[in-house]
């Protein structure tokens, strides 16, 4: 049975889905790792982590599905954005990989800004320096770090570390790569001008490649570690968010994605790199070749419902908790929340940003407070919306939704109610390893482009439409986007 494989390389685990050629998942399977936290916001992890659970995420997705390793056609991989990966001139690791969620960067981001200056490091990259990003990573080892500086030989982000050893190749994909910060957007390779100025040398930085274009083959040494064939393909791929955006089908202008997990994410391809001039959203390269996407990331989403159930309601299931929530009124008798708990990217790049309920009274119960939350994490996703709509998007008028916070149908039609738009799911759940499999597929010449791959295997079903709530949550919307401003002098003085 000849089949493709997507992997993703996440934070929490490597992940391995085999697709068969009418796009049905045969198999998963994952091998999860932990990350270290040496310092208070920091975020490492060591890369050898990432093949150690390749091997074993493809070993036993092969042994549970006896798919014979040598029908696997074609590999795609996806993972987690933004990661620094640095290897010395024989490839060995220099140091732990520094993650997206690490957040110590912020004087780094400030010296870019400074250097490059922030408008025209907006108007080449599309984005402004954030701490997540990978070149205020670089900045800090330049800077704090100069023996491992002087070593270094290679750049890669966490995905193609997992390439090198598949292939042998240095290489990664025009989506990751803009996550970088270090590229042209519109060029869609890298920035001499970026790279020059951020004293990089220029010859660490891997070629770029379009996501279904093919990097490499499988080395003889990865076909025995791992079970696959020598000389299977292995395409570019794209980040986390760009495969996910490939599996949901979300391919085109016209049909943006929302990722509702821990954090929430609203992706929206687009036929030409469109910038937000503050910086706020991010702009980058879909993995889809020839476009680009906007993209906002509010950090604590469903995460702030995690916190929430742990907190005020331990051992509560979901679907309990949101169901009651079901019971009380669009607006939450005037409670609000708002959801950064763990600082923001969109629509306000503040690592100091911090949540609150406003609008306590005797009258709200647990019910109240669990609404407040799915209602104040439904606000802050439209504000990315607007922004990107602001930015030069058409309004949407569906979006295709996805993630553990979706699987609630009081959440799903607050979201409807609140961005103003048809919510549609996907059969398939395996979100960014599916997007590579489709990537991969598509690299095998099953199908012509990613867009008929993503029409020949995917349908999407209408799970909630907005209501006539809509008009109350335009006015709760207006005085929630107050909240900010009048309490970030608050948060800084916390
Ligand atoms: C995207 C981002 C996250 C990571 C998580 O900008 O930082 O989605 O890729 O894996």
């Amino acid at each position: 049975m000849a089949c493709v494989l997507g992997i993703d390389v996440s934070t929490t685990a490597t992940k391995a889905v085999l697709i068969d050629e009418t796009g049905s998942v045969r198999g998963v399977a994952a091998s999860e790792y932990g990350f270290d936290v040496p310092r208070p916001l920091w975020s490492e992890q060591d890369p050898r982590l990432w093949w150690d659970g390749t091997v074993a995420a493809i070993g036993s997705v092969l042994a549970a599905t006896g798919v014979p390793g040598g029908d696997v056609v074609a590999i795609g991989l996806t993972g987690q954005m933004h990661g620094l990966v640095l290897l010395d001139e024989r490839d060995a690791v220099l140091r732990p990989a520094i993650l997206w969620n690490d957040q110590r960067t912020a004087a780094a981001c400030d010296e870019i800004r400074a250097t490059i200056g922030r408008d025209r490091l907006i108007a080449i990259t599309g984005n402004d320096a954030l701490t997540g990003f990978t070149a205020p990573k670089l900045v800090w080892v330049r800077d704090v770090e100069p023996d491992v500086w002087r070593r270094a030989a290679h750049v890669l982000l966490p995905k193609d570390f997992v390439r090198l050893q598949l292939t042998g190749d240095h290489a990664i994909d025009k989506a990751d790569g803009a996550g970088t910060i270090l590229f042209d957007l519109r060029a869609r390779d890298w920035s001499d001008e970026v790279v020059d100025a951020l004293r990089i040398d220029r010859s660490w930085l891997p070629p770029t490649f379009e996501g279904p274009t093919v990097t490499g083959v499988v080395t003889t040494a990865a076909a025995m570690a791992t079970g696959l064939r020598a000389g299977t393909p292995v395409v570019a791929g794209g980040g986390d968010q760009a495969a996910n955006a490939v599996g949901l089908g979300a391919v085109e202008p016209g049909v943006p994605a929302l990722s509702l997990g821990t954090s929430g994410v609203i992706f929206a391809p687009t036929d030409r790199p469109i910038v937000e001039p503050g910086g706020r959203v991010h702009a980058f390269c879909h993995a889809v070749p020839g476009r680009w996407h906007l993209m906002s990331v509010m950090l604590s989403a469903a995460g702030s419902l995690r916190w929430f159930r742990d907190t005020l309601a331990p051992g509560e299931p979901y679907g309990a908790l949101t169901d009651a929530a079901g019971e009380i009124d669009p607006g939450s008798d005037g409670l609000l929340f708002l959801p950064y708990l763990t600082g923001e990217r969109t629509p306000h790049p503040d690592p100091l940003a911090r949540g609150a309920f406003v609008g306590l009274t005797v009258g709200h119960d647990r019910r109240h407070l669990t609404r407040a939350v799915l209602e104040g994490v439904a606000f802050g996703l439209r504000d990315g919306l607007d922004l990107m709509v602001a930015a030069g998007m058409p309004p949407p008028t569906r979006i295709r939704a996805s993630g553990g916070g979706t699987a609630s149908p009081v959440w799903r039609q607050i979201l409807a109610d609140v961005l103003g738009v048809e919510l549609a799911t996907v059969a398939t759940a395996e979100g960014a390893a599916f997007g590579a499999g489709i990537l991969a597929a598509v690299g095998a010449g099953w199908h012509p482009t990613v867009e008929a791959a993503a029409g020949a295997w995917i349908d999407a079903t209408v799970a909630a439409a907005p209501g006539p709530n809509a008009a109350i949550y335009r006015d709760r919307h207006a005085v929630y986007r107050g909240l900010y401003p009048a309490l970030s002098p608050t948060f800084r003085s916390a």
